[in-house]
């Protein structure tokens, strides 16, 4: 068997016996991934590793946890986030309600980051603003309403949190558990609700939609229905922020033209 078709096989039983859609991620993604797994296991071939994996619980549970694709953090990309003070300001400036969609928002860090910015901005009321924050994932948004965060060897929450000069206003340290909890006035204008970007109905009404670090594992034909169902739910003249190494493709660019390039922050055109 080629080494092709050993890799298609693999992603046959991912997709079926492991329930991992792989037909929605990008090829080059999945074999990072995979081929990571391979090293540490020490297989030379995709038809060695499926062998492996197939008869292996501790393995697939491994894979999976591989795959997983729920990196944030507070303020990810701190430069980004001047761009996204300057949206919010020429927002406040042009209506009396801002509706913000946070989508594919992970475990909340980045609608709480937004809801920190728009407390932190003298020109925003808080008090007009709303923040929706989506994912797929229960789990993730489980801990998104919880709003409680741990401390670890590998996360440096103290360390994200540093873009916001006095954070300590919004989140509250707590030294005993070595986490941070996000206050109530923070929590307050975020909701949190499941939606799946690639088959779920677009939404309405939005002035700001962020989403950010879901395209680059996505299938390019996934890519541009997703974005469909963004500019659906964005109203006019309203803005769109993707990741800093995401790109808007070429199909859709006429809908998004750039603000700030170098950000990846658009406006939607008329
Ligand atoms: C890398 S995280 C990005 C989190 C955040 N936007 C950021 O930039 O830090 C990607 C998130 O996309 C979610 N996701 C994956 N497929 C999705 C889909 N089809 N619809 C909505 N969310 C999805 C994952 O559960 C994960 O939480």
């Amino acid at each position: 068997m080629s080494s092709d078709d050993s890799f298609e096989l693999l992603l046959e039983y991912m997709e079926t016996e492991l329930s991992f859609a792989t037909s929605h991620y990008n090829d080059s993604y999945l074999d990072r991934r995979i081929t990571a797994r391979m090293r540490r296991t020490e297989c030379e071939t995709y038809g060695e590793y499926y062998e492996h994996v197939r008869s292996n619980p501790d393995e697939q549970r491994a894979l999976l946890d591989s795959l997983s694709i729920n990196v944030t953090g507070f303020f990810r990309n701190p430069e980004v986030w001047d761009g996204v003070r300057d949206v919010l300001r020429s927002l406040a400036g042009e209506t009396d309600r801002i509706d913000i969609w946070s989508a594919a928002c992970a475990d909340g860090r980045e609608p709480y980051s937004l809801s920190m910015i728009v407390h932190d901005e003298p020109q925003v009321d808080p008090s007009t603003v709303r923040i929706l924050g989506t994912d797929i994932s229960n789990e993730a948004l489980q801990v998104a309403r919880e709003g409680v965060y741990q401390e670890s060897r590998t996360t440096s929450i103290g360390g994200e949190l540093e873009y916001i000069d006095e954070y300590s206003q919004f989140i509250e340290y707590d030294s005993g558990e070595n986490s941070y909890r996000v206050r109530d006035t923070i929590k307050q204008p975020v909701e949190f609700q499941r939606h799946d970007l690639i088959n779920g109905d677009p939404k309405s009404g939005f002035d700001l939609v962020t989403c950010r670090n879901l395209f680059i594992y996505i299938d390019t034909e996934y890519k541009q229905s997703m974005l469909q169902t963004i500019s659906e739910s964005i109203s006019q003249g309203g803005y769109l922020i993707i990741g800093k190494s995401e790109t808007i493709p070429p199909e859709m660019k006429p809908v998004f033209s750039p603000v700030d390039n170098r950000n990846r922050i658009y406006q939607k055109q008329d």
